[in-house]
């Protein structure tokens, strides 16, 4: 292994500070629109805080700004480390850092002041989009190139996943983005109808794909051995579950749109797709769980494995309930319900964000060369966050179900048996329930930040950087 001071892990310090500022951020914004669904009092009849507003504020948080940060901070750490190479460009790399927090915050300004172009995931508007589609295409110079350089002959599996992941988003982004401006804020796309739905939820649903799953086993297939000191369970598997999921998830985008304008075939070829992606998926948590085969105690003695195990198990179980729902007949009662926001949370918290809080607990003291602070801390987070998952998805569950079948229930003459707005007054205890799960969660996620900030600046520092497990 070279020698570490070689690297360049000032830009993976900062992104991974920052994913910190921004899980706390995007989380705090999803607590407060959690409680404006449970009481709207809470907009304060402002225009930038209602919830239609906030809502895209939060989703481009928690993904682009926490899980985008999650994604550089891993991929820089681990090109690195794995093709026994600096980055390399280190001025490149800091204008990605500085590019990607500059469309953040212009996000996090004209969310609120209410400009949009109403499409889920890519609201932002033309001069962002451009910023991004510039940032991006940097990012994948400074990664792409580091890996033309490496001094290794393999290319390390968690290496395919991110080289996806930039690959993907890249084409997803370009694509979705084509828009005609009308003036400096305003744009309007150049598809129309059914083939702007159509091109809109390749989108959306790839970004699920390759953003929120590509690149985030890139970041389990590096942590999980190193953290716990083992080789992974199967590199054949891995090679095998990354082709077919690559291939399989760029076609599973119609789900989103059943029982719409969309031709019938293409929703049944949607469909057909989804139920294939369990077997990639599971390929994919199958192997992150069974690295620890063996050493199961690990899960009992070490907190920070606890995470990354218990993340790849909420990814196996938000990967059967994706292709579940995405069957039409069931899709016919989760559609439009709060059966989509559960999955979506058991998916972004159970699987997004504790595989990231696995991530930082193991970089933290060795970005720093500090011990960590805290062991029970992050055992209390641990307990707190899965706890507040739990209340998050269960209550969505069953509002969800409920909301689907109150809907649908016509009395003897055809008659609807409830009024919407008695599925309205039916959720609120379950919107109180998901409030507190929400609460918790960014409870934990405070106390990480507390034992992350003590362990960089407070706790004495061991004399040199912890060494790297052997792999
Ligand atoms: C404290 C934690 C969180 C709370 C309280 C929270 C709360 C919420 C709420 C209230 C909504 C709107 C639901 C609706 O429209 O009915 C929402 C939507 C959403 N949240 Fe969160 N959230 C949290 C964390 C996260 C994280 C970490 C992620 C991703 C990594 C995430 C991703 C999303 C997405 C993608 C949606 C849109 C779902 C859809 O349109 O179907 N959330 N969240
Ligand atoms: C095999 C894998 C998966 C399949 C087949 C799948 C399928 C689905 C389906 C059918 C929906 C509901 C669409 C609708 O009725 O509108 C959905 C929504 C969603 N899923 Fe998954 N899912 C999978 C895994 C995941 C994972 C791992 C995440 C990670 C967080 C995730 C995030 C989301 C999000 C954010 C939405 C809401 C989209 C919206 O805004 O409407 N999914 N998924």
């Amino acid at each position: 292994m070279s020698d570490h001071t070689t690297y360049n892990d000032k830009v993976v310090r900062q992104f991974a500070v920052m994913t910190l500022v921004w899980a706390i951020v995007g989380m705090a914004v999803g607590v407060l629109i959690a409680a404006q669904l449970a009481w709207p009092v809470l907009n304060f009849d402002i225009p930038w805080l209602t919830f239609g507003r906030l809502r895209p504020l939060h989703t481009n948080a928690v993904i682009f700004a926490f899980g985008g940060s999650a994604l550089f901070a891993a991929s820089y750490y681990v090109v690195q480390r794995t093709c026994h190479v600096r980055l390399i460009s280190d001025k490149l790399a800091a204008f990605t850092f500085w590019g990607w927090q500059a469309i953040i915050v212009a996000a996090a300004i004209t969310l609120p002041l209410g400009f949009s172009q109403s499409k889920e995931y890519a609201e932002l508007e033309w001069p962002i989009d451009i910023a991004i589609a510039v940032v991006w295409v940097s990012y994948a110079i400074v990664f792409f190139g580091t890996i033309m350089k490496r001094k290794t002959p393999h290319i390390y599996v968690a290496n395919w996943f991110f080289a996806a992941l930039i690959i993907a988003v890249t084409m997803l982004h370009v694509v979705n983005s084509i828009e005609i401006p009308v003036s400096v804020l305003k744009s309007y796309p150049v598809y129309a109808g059914v083939q702007d739905a159509m091109v809109q939820w390749w989108y959306g649903h790839n970004a699920v794909g390759f953003f929120l799953t590509a690149g985030f086993l890139g970041i389990m297939y590096y942590f999980i051995p190193k953290q716990a000191n083992r080789p992974i369970y199967s590199y054949r598997l891995s090679i095998v579950h990354f082709w077919a999921l690559v291939f399989t998830y760029i076609w599973a985008g119609p789900h989103h749109l059943h029982y719409t304008a969309l031709p019938d075939w293409v929703q049944s070829l949607g469909m057909v797709f989804s139920l294939i992606l369990l077997a990639p998926s599971w390929g994919g948590m199958i192997n992150g769980v069974m690295t620890l085969s063996g050493a199961w105690e690990k899960l009992r003695t070490d907190p920070v494995i606890r995470f990354l195990i218990v993340s790849v198990s909420f990814y196996g179980m938000a990967t059967f309930e994706g292709p579940m729902m995405a069957i039409k007949t069931v899709n016919s009662l989760s559609h439009y319900t709060d059966w989509t926001i559960g999955h979506v949370h058991s998916g972004a918290l159970g699987w997004n964000a504790l595989v990231s809080f696995g991530m930082l607990y193991f970089l933290f003291p060795r970005l720093y060369g500090r011990e960590l602070y805290s062991l029970k801390l992050v055992e209390i987070h641990f307990w707190t966050a899965t706890i507040g998952i739990v209340l998050y998805a269960s209550s969505m569950w069953v509002s969800g179900i409920m909301q689907g079948l109150m809907w649908r229930a016509v009395n003897t003459d055809g008659t609807l048996t409830y009024s919407f707005v008695e599925s309205v007054e039916a959720m609120h205890p379950f919107y109180i329930v998901r409030l507190t799960g929400g609460a918790l969660f960014l409870f934990g996620t405070l106390v990480m930040a507390y034992n992350m900030w003590k362990t960089a600046v407070g706790a004495p520092s061991i004399e040199t950087a912890i060494p790297e497990p052997a792999h």
